[in-house]
C-alpha cells in the first residue's frame, strides 16, 4: 500500500509535459524577465489574463511569493505607521508577519469552528486604528464572507481576502478572493496550484491595482516595450521588487488552466472521505460555511482533546494514512517573537512608533476558540490523485482510529 501520510502537492504531482515545454520555450527564447528580453513569450502576463478570466475580475498581478501578494496589497491599501490590521488567530506567519514589515501592528482575532476569522470577535477587535481587516480562508474552506463584508462596509473598513491556501475555492457562488477589496494567493509548493514559488493579487479597484504595481516594482511604471518611464503626472512611491519571473510565469500559466479539474477531484474524493468517515456517528467536524464551494484541502475533524488529535496523529503516521495537527496544534500569536513583540530592529517599531497609539497585548489564552480548536483538530489531506482504493484504505484505518477518541 502507498504511504498516504506523506504531504499532498496537488499542483505539483500534475506537471507534465505542459509545464517543461512552457519553461523551455522562456529558456530556448533566451527571455525569462517578464517585461523586456529578446523574444519576450508574455507568460506572466498571460497568467495575469487567465486569472482575471477565471476569477471575472479587472485586474491580477502576478508576484513574487503569497507574502508579497500580502506586502502589495497592504501598501496598495497605504497600511502604514499608526494602523492596525485584524488577522485571524489561526493562519501562517505571513499574515502577521507582513503587516509589522509595513511597520503596521497586527491584532489577532479569535476564529469560530470553521477556524476562520469569527464575526462577532472581528468587531471586537475594531479601534480607530484599524485600517484592514484581512480575512484567511484556511485549507480550502471560506470565512463567514456575508457576516465579515457586512462588518467592514458599517465600518468602513478594507478587506483583504488571504486565499494562499484555497485557491479556486468559492463561497456562495463567489470565488474566494473576489469579495473584499483585493485577494491574494500562493503558488508555493504546498499550495492547490503551483510554481515551486509564486504568488497572485486580484482586485476590481483600479486604483488599488496601479498602487499594486508600482509597490511591487520599485514605485516604477512601465510603457508598453516594458521599459520604466518616469511621468511628472505620477508621483509614484517608494517601492520594493516582488516582480515574477517568466520562467515562473510558465508554470503557474498551465496550473492556472488545471485549476478546476484539480478543485473538482478534491471535492469529489473528500465527499467520499466524509461519507465513509460519517458511519462514525458524531463525529465533531470544523464547520464549512460552503460545502458544496469549498476546495478540501484538507478535512478537520476536532477531537475532545488536544492528547487525543497527538496520539491520532502519531497512529495515522503508523498506519500510513493522512491525519495531523496544523500550526503543531497552536495559534499564530504563540511564537515567542510575536508574543515578546520582536522585529528586525532593536527599536520595536511599529511597536513603539510614536504614530501608534495602540498597546495591544499578546498573551496565551486570548483567543481561547482558537487556541481550544486548532489544538484538537486532526487534519485530512485531500489529494486529487487518490483512488477508490486509497480511499477506502483511508476510510477504513481513520474509522480505527477515530473510533477510540469518540
Ligand atoms: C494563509 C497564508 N498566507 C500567506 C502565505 C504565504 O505564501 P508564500 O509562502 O507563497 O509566501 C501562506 C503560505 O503558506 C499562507 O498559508
Amino acid at each position: 500500500m502507498k504511504d498516504l501520510s506523506k504531504p499532498v502537492y496537488p499542483g505539483a504531482l500534475v506537471y507534465g509535459e505542459e509545464e517543461t515545454q512552457s519553461v523551455a520555450e522562456v529558456i530556448e527564447n533566451q527571455s525569462p524577465f517578464r517585461y523586456y528580453g529578446p523574444n519576450l513569450q508574455g507568460k506572466a502576463s498571460a497568467f495575469e489574463k487567465e486569472a482575471t478570466e477565471l476569477f471575472g475580475v479587472k485586474h491580477a498581478l502576478a508576484v513574487s511569493s503569497g507574502t508579497a501578494a500580502l506586502m502589495v496589497s497592504l501598501r496598495a491599501l497605504g497600511v502604514g505607521p499608526g494602523d492596525e490590521v485584524i488577522i485571524p488567530s489561526v493562519t501562517f506567519i505571513a499574515c502577521a508577519g507582513s503587516v509589522v514589515s509595513c511597520n503596521a501592528v497586527p491584532i489577532f482575532c479569535d476564529v469560530d469552528e470553521s477556524l476562520n476569522m469569527d464575526p462577532e470577535a472581528l468587531e471586537r477587535c475594531i479601534t480607530p486604528r484599524t485600517k484592514v481587516i484581512m480575512v484567511v480562508h484556511l485549507q480550502g474552506s471560506s470565512a463567514d464572507m456575508t457576516r465579515i463584508m457586512a462588518i467592514a462596509k458599517r465600518y468602513k473598513l478594507k478587506v483583504i481576502e488571504d486565499s494562499a491556501q484555497s485557491f479556486g475555492a468559492k463561497y456562495k457562488g463567489k470565488y474566494v478572493g473576489t469579495m473584499g477589496d483585493i485577494g491574494t494567493f500562493s503558488l508555493q509548493i504546498n499550495k492547490t496550484i503551483t510554481a515551486g514559488e509564486g504568488g497572485l493579487v486580484i482586485t476590481n479597484d483600479e486604483n488599488l491595482y496601479k498602487r499594486a504595481i508600482m509597490a511591487h516594482d520599485q514605485g516604477n511604471i512601465r510603457d508598453a516595450s516594458g521599459h520604466v518611464v518616469v511621468d511628472p503626472t505620477c508621483p509614484g512611491f517608494y517601492g520594493e521588487n516582488y516582480r515574477m519571473s517568466d520562467l515562473t510565469g510558465a508554470v503557474a500559466l498551465m496550473q492556472i488552466r488545471k485549476i478546476t479539474d484539480i478543485v473538482n477531484k478534491m471535492r469529489i474524493n473528500a465527499r467520499k472521505i466524509i461519507d465513509g468517515l460519517n458511519e462514525i456517528p458524531n463525529l465533531y467536524w470544523r464547520k464549512d460555511y460552503d460545502e458544496e464551494g469549498s476546495s478540501y484541502v484538507s478535512l478537520a475533524i476536532y477531537l475532545p482533546t488536544a492528547e487525543d488529535a497527538i496520539q491520532a496523529q502519531k497512529e495515522c503516521k503508523e498506519r500510513k494514512v493522512s491525519g495531523a495537527r496544523l500550526y503543531q496544534g497552536l495559534p499564530t500569536y504563540a511564537y515567542p517573537f510575536v508574543l515578546n513583540k520582536l522585529t528586525v530592529h532593536p527599536s520595536g517599531c511599529p511597536f513603539t512608533c510614536p504614530h501608534y497609539k495602540g498597546k495591544p497585548e499578546y498573551h496565551m489564552g486570548m483567543c481561547p476558540t482558537a487556541e481550544d480548536l486548532i489544538g484538537r483538530a486532526l487534519f485530512i489531506q485531500v489529494s486529487p490523485l487518490l483512488t477508490d482504493e486509497d480511499i477506502d484504505y483511508m476510510v477504513t484505518n481513520l474509522k480505527a482510529i477515530l473510533r477510540k477518541f469518540v
